[in-house]
């Protein structure tokens, strides 16, 4: 009885380690291309993944893991000076696009499809009376606000630049 659980001990460790010394082959991230994503690609009927580079460096993004010893940049708070002068239209383009804003993927926008659920929903926004200040400071780094916010800072990362940010609220604020 006693041997046999030691038994099944032993195989448990040596099949686990036999496991970590080979890269798994659906692996996200290429260890040859340190901080360089891969992104997956449908082989269309296959029933299969290929894993393409996602031709953005993303060295100065702090990443989750234990390893990586980049400081997070501290939450920013920011003056906007008026006027505001962005273009909504500009700022709805943003606010879907996948390399910029990307909003979409946690707001539901009006009469925009595929909404994501994470974020309140941004409908007839101008009905909240905000200052376009408070609201260029939530886009450009909502940790003033909420130190927990899963709101990437978009300022603070330089995700999107002033002259952006600005467009985007000229947008939110055009929704009534
Ligand atoms: C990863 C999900 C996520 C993304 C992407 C995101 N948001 Fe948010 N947003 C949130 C969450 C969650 C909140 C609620 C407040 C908080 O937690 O900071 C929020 C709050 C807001 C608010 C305040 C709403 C209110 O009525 O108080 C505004 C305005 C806003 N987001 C605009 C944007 C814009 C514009 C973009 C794109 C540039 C964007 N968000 C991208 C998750 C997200």
């Amino acid at each position: 009885m006693r041997i046999s659980r030691v038994m099944v001990w032993l195989s448990a460790v040596f099949s686990m380690s036999a496991v970590s010394s080979e890269w798994p082959t659906d692996l996200a991230v290429s260890p040859s291309a340190v901080n360089m994503t891969l992104q997956p690609k449908v082989v269309v009927n296959s029933g299969r993944l290929e894993w393409a580079p996602f031709k953005r460096d993303l060295t100065r993004w702090p990443s989750l893991s234990h390893a990586d010893k980049q400081p997070t940049p501290k939450p920013r708070k920011v003056m906007l000076e008026e006027p505001l002068n962005g273009d909504p239209i500009r700022g709805r383009e943003l606010a879907l696009a996948r390399e910029k804003g990307y909003c979409i993927v946690c707001h539901e926008l009006p009469g925009e499809a595929w909404p994501g659920t994470v974020g309140a929903r941004v409908l007839n926004f101008k009905q909240h009376n905000y200052s376009n200040e408070l609201v260029f400071q939530q886009i450009f780094d909502s940790r003033a606000f909420n130190p927990n916010s899963v709101m990437p800072p978009y300022g603070t990362f330089g995700i999107l630049n002033e002259q952006e940010i600005r467009d985007l609220v000229a947008y939110l604020q055009s929704l009534d």
